[in-house]
């Protein structure tokens, strides 16, 4: 089962967009999915069409006792399933992880293994999924660094400008370090710019800066910035389901972004943690 954090220490850049999008292309192409939401602000989960007083106990709740939770028993299916389907495809199963506000008592950083490994002693028994999403808050704290070390992939979400190019390369060097002494699991880094405009120049320059920083750490692969992003996310509808042009391009770019990301071929998930 692959696990991958959606992470950056800057607010606003996109993470639940990029979180929703990959859902989106993952939803769509039938794979088995489960995102859980660990931002206290709870984007995500209203994003997949999710109302906060649905039954299914949230994150923070689960993350609380760990050992206790059986997290498929407490996650919700997606508001996504009314959405027609792409023609000729199946639905992929599509889970929440509710988040909530009570996740936020996890945010101070602790270095013991037994706050770190939260998130990953409660994902130890799950294996129904192909594929786990989550959507961190915008901060390095305790809880992003807990998605850490139950993941096996982080991708880090970059917007094509100065303090971003500056903040994601201190976020690099945070993760190479907690990567080493906390994330056995942990195989692969990237980082995607977001919200890209081909025509500006300022956007191509921080492009290219990237590029020479952070070598193939940077995916080719860029989302656009897309004129009725917030209508689709307002809507709660996965953009795979949208209609019109700007829709079905944005829809290919998650395709292709998740492709990128998801190894088909399901490594072991978990080494044996310390
Ligand atoms: N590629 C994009 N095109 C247009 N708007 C975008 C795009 N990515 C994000 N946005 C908008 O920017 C705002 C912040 O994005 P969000 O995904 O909530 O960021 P984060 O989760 O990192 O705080 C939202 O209003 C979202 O709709
Ligand atoms: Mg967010």
């Amino acid at each position: 089962m692959q696990v991958i954090s959606i992470s950056s220490l800057k607010g606003g850049v996109g993470k639940t967009s990029i979180t929703l999008g990959l859902a989106s292309a993952a939803w769509a192409a039938g794979i088995s999915t489960l995102v859980i939401d660990l931002d206290p602000h709870a984007d995500t989960t209203t994003g997949l069409g999710i109302k906060h007083d649905e039954s299914g106990r949230d994150i923070g709740t689960m993350l609380r006792k760990p050992k206790q939770h059986h997290i498929s028993e407490h996650v919700v299916a997606a508001g996504w399933s009314d959405a027609n389907q792409p023609d000729g495809q199946r639905p992929g199963t599509l889970h929440v992880a509710k988040g909530s506000a009570k996740t936020s008592m996890f945010e101070k950083i602790s270095t013991r293994r037994r706050d770190l490994n939260r998130l990953a002693t409660l994902l130890d028994h799950v294996d129904q999924y192909d594929l786990v999403l989550v959507d961190c808050p915008p901060a390095l704290n305790g809880i992003t660094r807990m998605a850490w070390a139950a993941s096996t992939d982080v991708l880090l979400v970059a917007e094509p400008s100065l303090f971003s190019v500056a903040g994601t390369e201190r976020t690099f060097r945070a993760l190479d370090l907690f990567q080493r002494e906390y994330a056995p699991n942990l195989k692969n880094s990237a980082v995607v710019v977001n919200r890209v405009r081909a025509a500006s120049t300022e956007h191509k320059y921080r492009v290219s800066e990237m590029r020479r920083m952070f070598g193939n750490r940077l995916l080719s692969i860029q989302v656009p910035e897309t004129s009725n992003w917030q209508q689709i996310q307002g809507a709660a509808w996965p953009v795979h389901a949208w209609p019109g042009e700007t829709a079905t391009t944005a829809g290919k770019i998650f395709d292709q972004l998740l492709e990128s990301l998801y190894d088909v071929k399901q490594p072991p998930r978990r080494a044996r943690r310390t």
